[in-house]
């Protein structure tokens, strides 16, 4: 049943069983893996892309989530400009307050800090918001839901932004949260939030966006839709190239700004392309499972030709795609990655170990999977040794290729 609207959910994709996409384990932690059935559908009425089946929000975020959302030069960037736009257009009145939503490791608050404005992060994760308040950020640990935005008001009056990157899609009890911005948001603010563009992943067959994490997969239609039924509106939607294609969504109260014709351009072109229906989906699932076959067959024939193969980027991503492809430490003998506490241990589901991104040179392998495919730029120019040595990178989005 659709978590939006309560409608009839109709499943395109079933990956099978699926670990937690953060749950790195210790050795000691093998035979004790939570799996779930990943599986995502449309629903048939407001035309929410979904996973049919829900993860427990503790088991995901706790004190021990690994993902820090400061780990690229390129994202601290983006954050940067993010938080500079939101000073510049929401943030001009007298004492603006501002709420983020899952706000991590304090990456877009810390300039929100430095220019003086009032603002509270909430953020399950204990961990990382202990590293967003080394920043210097204020944070609530918790989860977002109506009752924790109806202490915060209490105690620090309405917010005029709302803001949430990577943490929108990963709730599905909606209702909840837009009851909360109904509670917190000033009459005039706004929700602003930006999560991957499902007419991103189709186009480009990311299918490794899809994990226990990422519950919705909007678009312009789904999410108008599902604000119209809270009492809001979509007044502004704007393309953004991070994260493999994203959008940011601009959301206020009904009635209480025009909205940019940006929304409507692009919900045309979404009708015109078809992402609101079953039938649109036919296609995905014929590129998901060429491309497990193209990378089984090229990293199963590399092993025979007794090349070194390892892994890039330990991503959440990287989950779904080894796990339902089937790769092994036979075939991808460990997996670099920088961040701290991912470092020493086995990627779920699949158990391979985790090292240091030092690793890579030690000696360098012959080929390497970057599973960090949204970080290519940055990380290949990073590791420009490792072509100049002769290694050669492999993607698998839009296809398997190597460079
Ligand atoms: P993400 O695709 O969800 O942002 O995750 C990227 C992962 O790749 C994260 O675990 C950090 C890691 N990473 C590196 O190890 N080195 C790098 O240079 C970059 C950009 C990311």
């Amino acid at each position: 049943m659709c978590r939006v609207c309560g409608g009839a959910v109709h499943e395109f994709f079933d990956f099978g069983r699926q670990p937690l996409s953060d749950a790195f384990l210790d050795p000691a932690g093998v035979g004790h893996e939570y799996f779930f059935r990943l599986a995502v559908g449309i629903c048939e009425s407001c035309t929410m892309t979904q996973l049919i089946d829900e993860v427990a929000r503790d088991r995901m975020f706790h004190e021990a989530y690994p993902y820090h959302s400061s780990g690229s030069v390129r994202m601290r960037r983006h954050f940067e400009e993010t938080a500079q736009l939101l000073l510049d257009s929401h943030l001009t009145g007298d004492d603006p307050f501002i709420v983020e939503v899952g706000c991590n490791d304090g990456v877009m608050l810390k300039t929100i800090d430095k220019a003086g404005v009032r603002h509270l992060g909430v953020e399950p994760s204990g961990g990382v918001a202990e590293l967003a308040r080394g920043q210097g950020v204020r944070v609530r640990v918790d989860f977002f839901e109506e009752s924790v935005a109806s202490a915060i008001v209490a105690e620090d009056g309405p917010a005029d932004v709302i803001y949430a990157a990577n943490t929108m899609c990963h709730i599905p009890y909606i209702g909840s949260i837009f009851r909360g911005v109904d509670a917190l948001l000033a009459p005039d603010g706004v929700l602003v939030f930006e999560d991957p563009y499902l007419g991103d992943i189709l186009r480009r067959n990311t299918f490794d966006q899809i994990y226990d994490e990422h519950f919705f997969f909007f678009t312009v239609r789904s999410v108008r839709n599902a604000a119209a039924r809270f009492g809001f509106e979509l007044v502004d939607v704007e393309r953004l190239p991070v994260h493999g294609g994203e959008l940011r969504y601009t959301i206020a109260r009904a009635g209480r700004r025009a909205p940019s014709p940006a929304v409507e351009e692009l919900a045309a072109e979404e009708l015109e392309r078809g992402l609101a229906a079953p039938a649109d989906f036919a296609g995905f699932a014929a590129g998901v499972n060429r491309i497990r076959d193209d990378l089984m067959g090229l990293l199963r024939g590399l092993r025979a030709e007794g090349k070194r193969v390892v892994g890039y980027g330990a991503t959440a991503k990287s989950a779904t795609v080894t796990n339902f492809c089937g790769i092994t430490p036979e075939l991808v003998s460990f997996v670099c990655d920088a961040t701290p506490a991912k470092n020493g241990k086995l990627m779920p589901g699949s158990h391979i170990p985790v090292r240091s991104p030092e690793a890579l040179a030690d000696p360098y392998p012959d080929y390497a999977v970057l599973f960090a495919w949204n970080h290519a730029e940055e990380i290949m120019a990073k590791e420009r040794a490792f072509h100049e040595a002769g290694g050669r990178w492999i993607l698998y989005v839009p296809e398997v290729h190597v460079v």
